[in-house]
């Protein structure tokens, strides 16, 4: 008897039971989302980890633009069969630039997310232009028409300046310099070394192989660069994380 007496007034009342719940459930919360906020990133640190460069950027705008996400996923789980398809899962930190972030849902077609380097540009010209010609079973829509697209930087710099104010910390100088490292990307003639300093390992070529910069040549820096930030010959995942 005694304290089951007193739950019996719990059982028999639903306004208290209701009340009592709550009280319950909240401090459970409590208990759960209360450190989060004490926390001050709970994204591990990851050597390598860069914001995309302005040219990496627009070719992301155009990946999003095109729908891209819808059959391809940039999240490699920690499965024994992705990890050997598509190698090192995918770390936390190799989306904390991405907003919104590019996980997908869907695999209609391989998961990118390590993408970069395993083919050369001319694969992705070819491809781009017409998947059927270099993986003939493909179902992948063609995208030709994005080389004719040419862009000229003209915006970047506001685009950087959104996503410094959702959260990226692209300095003064880089969005000073948004529209002059835009172009020097693509132009391995250019006077890129400044750029470099400012995106260390960005790929500097005419990725199209045609003059202008084109939303061709952005979407395939933009590939090249997936997956090649992180160094995993070097990276040791902290367990206490
Ligand atoms: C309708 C679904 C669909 C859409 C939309 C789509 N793809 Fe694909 N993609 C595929 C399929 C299927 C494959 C596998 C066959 C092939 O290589 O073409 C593929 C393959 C690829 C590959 C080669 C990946 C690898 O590891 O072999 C790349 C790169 C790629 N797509 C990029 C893109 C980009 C960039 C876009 C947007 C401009 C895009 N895809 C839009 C279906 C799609």
């Amino acid at each position: 008897m005694g304290i089951l007496d007193k739950h019996k007034f719990l059982e028999k009342n639903a306004t208290a039971l209701l009340v009592g719940s709550l009280l319950v459930v909240s401090v459970g919360g409590i208990v759960e989302i209360a450190p989060l906020f004490y926390l001050e990133n709970t994204i591990e640190d990851v050597e390598g980890m860069r914001p995309y460069s302005p040219l990496e950027l627009a070719g992301r705008e155009v990946y999003i633009r095109e729908g891209c996400y819808v059959c391809h996923s940039q999240m490699i789980r920690p499965m024994r069969d992705e990890v050997e398809r598509y190698g090192h899962y995918s770390l936390a930190a190799e989306s904390m630039y991405d907003h919104p972030f590019q996980w997908g849902s869907k695999r209609t077609g391989p998961d990118l997310a390590r993408v970069g380097g395993r083919y050369s540009d001319e694969w992705h010209v070819d491809h781009l232009r017409d998947p059927q010609s270099v993986v003939p079973e493909s179902i992948m829509p063609k995208y030709g028409f994005l080389e004719d697209k040419l862009l000229d930087g003209k915006y970047i710099g506001d685009l950087l300046k959104t996503h410094k104010m959702v959260g990226v910390p692209y300095t003064e100088e880089m969005l000073e310099n948004a529209q002059a490292d835009f172009m020097a990307q693509a132009d391995p003639d250019s006077d890129y070394d400044d750029m470099l300093e400012r995106y260390p390992g960005a790929q500097v070529r005419n990725f199209d192989g045609k003059p202008g910069v084109s939303e061709t040549d952005a979407l395939i820096a933009y590939l090249q660069m997936l997956g090649t930030l992180v160094d995993f010959s070097t990276f040791t995942p902290d367990p206490t994380r």
